[in-house]
């Protein structure tokens, strides 16, 4: 599989535009910010990690479209707004900001930007690797794996977090398969997770969103592994819309469940999950199928784009060093001060 979603091309950046997956794989070159942010924002380019790496690539693109200084903070605080759950993409924009100084000429700006950019994209990919090693250890030969949403490579800058930990398992030889929850209303599983499982060569089937406790009960999975799209410091984690569901569901019949997710995913200000914005949507998303009206006109629907498990329902966090387990508030502070055991 070609990890080619986010590619820096001279002037722009050229993102395959995930909103037409799998049907049409078309790319969509975004030469200055307001065409970036319009893509984050309709999720051309999606998943926490992804959006990270592409606004951090945004920076470039700010820096080289400023007017002035004021300008490239303007431009940086739209980029880093532009979707407000998944920490990444603040957290790429933020370690931008303290690489400039003020009074750097703009186009030296833009020359450290990309420098770190290229550096953020790497690391992310890495991480996604090392995530995928420790991951695969707790995948059985034989395991049917769930997974919800999208966290493949498409996600990320590359390989995956919980697809990662599904891709490096197969890599060691184990006989898995995956169940991928459709994911409404954007149906990120069904398009894009089955899509990326296939091109891999792994056994996947897709199941209905509200057919997870059937799949459960009758024994059809073994394993639940997902991405994140901001980890609280006491290890609640905001993932897409219907993984708590999925994490409760797991409880109810014994199964773990796995996050997956690189430390730029955590958030260590936040004390706990209630304190992590969850984006709300717009409504049509929902009532409105193929461009086809499905509700009645005027019927109101809520559209949250992410909802917190709770960590007490999570069995691991398996980050790029090593698997955290809980307590997570511990874990987590501990791989702050760079103490790993
Ligand atoms: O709204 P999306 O498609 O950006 O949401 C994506 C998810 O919820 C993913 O599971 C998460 O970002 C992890 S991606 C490695």
């Amino acid at each position: 599989m070609k990890d080619d979603h986010i590619v820096f091309r001279g002037e722009v950046l050229d993102l395959l535009d995930q909103r037409l997956l799998p049907l049409e794989a078309k790319r969509l070159p975004c030469d200055n910010v307001e065409s970036l942010i319009k893509a984050i924002k309709s999720m051309a380019v999606r998943g926490a990690p992804a959006i990270g790496v592409a606004a951090a690539y945004g920076c470039v693109l700010a820096a080289r479209e400023a007017k002035d200084e004021a300008d490239l903070e303007r431009l940086l605080h739209d980029l880093e707004n532009a979707r407000p759950t998944a920490v990444n993409l603040s957290w790429a924009v933020r370690k931008m900001r303290a690489l400039w100084q003020p009074g750097t000429p703009l186009e030296e700006a833009a020359q450290i930007f990309m420098a770190e950019a290229i550096a953020i994209h790497q690391a992310d990919i890495e991480a996604c690797r090392a995530i995928g090693r420790y991951g695969a250890e707790l995948i059985d030969d034989g395991d049917c794996v769930l997974t919800h949403c999208n966290a493949g490579a498409l996600a990320t800058g590359g390989y995956g977090t919980a697809l990662g930990v599904i891709r490096a398992a197969w890599e060691a030889g184990k006989k898995i398969s995956v169940i991928a929850d459709e994911t409404r209303p954007l149906l990120q599983g069904a398009r894009l997770t089955a899509w990326e499982l296939r091109q891999l060569g792994i056994p996947v089937t897709i199941a209905c969103d509200n057919a997870c406790a059937l799949v459960m009960g009758r024994g059809l999975a073994q394993k639940v592994v997902t991405g994140a799209d901001r980890i609280a410091a006491n290890g609640d984690t905001a993932n897409k819309i219907g993984t708590c569901g999925v994490a409760i569901l797991a409880r109810h019949f014994d199964i773990p469940f796995y996050i997956a997710a690189p430390l730029s995913t955590i958030d260590p200000s936040l004390e706990n999950g209630s304190q992590i914005p969850i984006e709300s949507r717009q409504t049509d998303e929902v009532c409105v199928i193929n461009g086809k009206r499905v509700a009645p006109e005027g019927v109101k629907a809520l559209n949250f784009a992410f909802d917190v498990t709770p960590a007490a329902l999570i069995a691991g966090i398996i980050t790029e060093r090593g698997v955290l387990r809980p307590p997570y508030g511990e874990s987590i502070s501990r791989i702050f001060k760079g103490v790993w055991k």
